[in-house]
């Protein structure tokens, strides 16, 4: 693969850090008016390795600044995903009343030679600045079952007909099983439950959340809803993330969108519920205390099929862009629909912007005036006409581009992205990847935030999402439409141009 500068690739659109590697998302939490991301970072390179936490802080997710590590890997142990809660009633007594404390429910994943090697246990650290500066509690583990596979706590409050209480979801990774544990002081846990394993289970089961959302927006009718997320397994390979709704009763999570036959059989893939089609969305988690009850979401952008290979240095990986999650009835069955979040006004050329309306798209590509660029907003509306695939390329140079396409036939949507760019980094990169589309009135309507590498697709206003990362010649900057074998048309083209 050819080596990279740092800012041919680095996005503007998406939080990266500014020399190291990253991956999950951890410890996601508003407080005091600032979001707190923290992510699993080798402070000393830009390969996976010495994993502790790294940090950054946004107002409004949509800019970020670095700080230093959080929380630093040692002799004894590397410090894997988990998550942060604010401990109101400092019931940890980390704090104290007036001064309640953060605390960090973190994987110790202990090294050779270390007093519990080999094993992934929980530990917690607290914070007693808002979240600048943690120590590690004197007592880790907290929680430890003397499993190798262990891992990546997410703690909530649990406040229903049970009581009101914390409560652990992790997994037991190679189990393909998520483990429900219960706390009143965030030192002492009490095993719950399991679940599964169910639905997709092609990979080892990491970084697992549990929440609730309104059926519909409506504050009467709330369901629960289990993310995990996989690796390998994922409907486009690699690394993704499913979802299960269900019920929640304080001590065993039920749910009522389990594929029950099949298990492990690749051909039910398209029946379970993905939070993300495309190949690069994984170990998405939810922000804690979130403004108004909002339901929030970032993903780490990349697979571990390649991700240590992607060409960008000196940093590598970029977060996704935060997503609000709300749950719907859609022909009898509850699915998640997402859409991105931000002000991103502040970073629009208004000058630049394109329009496009009632156009038919005839047989062959069509490359648009006066809508080039390399950090975009798409929203598209097409209708179907004889043809059997039309859509978009984006970040093109002549035929050269990743495609977005749907052939309404199939019912598909897909992302081409073998002449995207650098490709030869990975066999597994060059690739076609599906979802499943279905029009609304007629109508496919796509939002596409397009950065310097990077597509995250949301159809039918966030029924599916696709992201994936695309190594585009920064030279590669057109916008074409396209249709295969007939005509097709747009409705409306909408393209805000951010200053890049
Ligand atoms: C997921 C994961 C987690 C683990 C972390 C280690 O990408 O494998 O299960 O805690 O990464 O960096």
């Amino acid at each position: 693969a050819t080596a990279t500068t740092a800012d041919t690739f680095r996005p503007a659109l998406h939080y990266t850090a500014r020399n190291t590697w990253l991956n999950d998302p951890n410890g996601l939490i508003f407080h005091e008016g600032v979001y707190h991301l923290y992510y699993q970072n080798n402070p000393l390179d830009n390969v996976w390795g010495n994993m502790s936490w790294g940090h950054a802080t946004s107002p409004d997710l949509v800019t970020w600044t670095e700080h230093p590590v959080a929380i630093s890997c040692d002799e004894e142990e590397d410090i894997f995903s988990g998550s942060i809660v604010f401990d109101r009633d400092n019931t940890s007594g980390f704090g104290t009343d007036s001064a309640p404390p953060l605390v960090a429910v973190y994987t110790s994943a202990f090294k050779p030679g270390s007093a519990h090697e080999g094993v992934q246990a929980q530990s917690l650290a607290y914070s007693r600045d808002g979240g600048y500066t943690w120590t590690k509690h004197a007592a880790n583990p907290v929680l430890n079952r003397g499993s190798a596979e262990f891992r990546d706590p997410k703690v909530i409050k649990y406040d229903g007909g049970a009581g009101s209480y914390w409560v652990m979801v992790a997994v037991e990774a190679t189990d393909f099983q998520v483990v429900l544990y219960k706390s009143e002081d965030l030192k002492s846990w009490e095993l719950l439950s399991s679940f599964g394993p169910a639905n997709a289970t092609g990979g080892v089961w990491e970084c697992p959340d549990l929440f609730q959302l309104p059926v519909d927006g409506d504050p009467e009718n709330l369901q629960w809803v289990l993310t995990v997320n996989l690796n390998p397994g994922g409907p486009n390979n690699g690394s993704a993330g499913q979802y299960f709704v269900g019920d929640f009763d304080g001590t065993t999570f039920t749910s009522a969108t389990t594929v029950t036959e099949g298990l492990q059989d690749p051909a039910r893939l398209g029946e379970y519920q993905w939070l993300d089609w495309g190949r690069d969305y994984y170990a998405a988690v939810s922000f804690a205390d979130a403004p108004d009850n909002r339901r929030l979401m970032i993903g780490w952008m990349n697979n571990w099929e390649y991700a240590n290979q992607i060409p960008t240095s000196p940093w590598r990986s970029p977060m996704t862009l935060a997503r609000e999650i709300s749950l719907h009835t859609r022909e009898g069955n509850l699915r998640l629909m997402q859409r991105p979040v931000g002000d991103w006004a502040a970073l629009a050329d208004p000058s630049k912007s394109f329009r496009l309306s009632e156009t038919t798209i005839e047989d062959s590509t069509h490359i648009l005036d006066g809508a080039a660029g390399t950090v975009q907003r798409i929203d598209a509306t097409f209708t179907a006409g004889t043809a059997d695939e039309f859509g978009l390329i984006l970040r093109a140079n002549g035929t050269h581009g990743t495609r977005i396409g749907i052939r309404p036939a199939q019912g598909t949507l897909h992302v081409d992205r073998r002449t995207s760019g650098h490709t030869d980094f990975h066999e597994s990169f060059p690739s076609i990847d599906t979802a499943p589309i279905h029009p609304t009135g007629g109508a496919y309507t796509l939002t596409i935030f397009v950065d310097r590498c990077s597509l995250e697709i949301f159809a039918q206003d966030g029924q599916v999402a696709m992201t994936e990362l695309i190594f585009p010649a920064p030279t590669s900057t057109d916008v074409a439409i396209y249709s295969l074998g007939g005509t097709a048309a747009i409705n409306s083209l909408d393209i805000t141009q951010f200053v890049a």
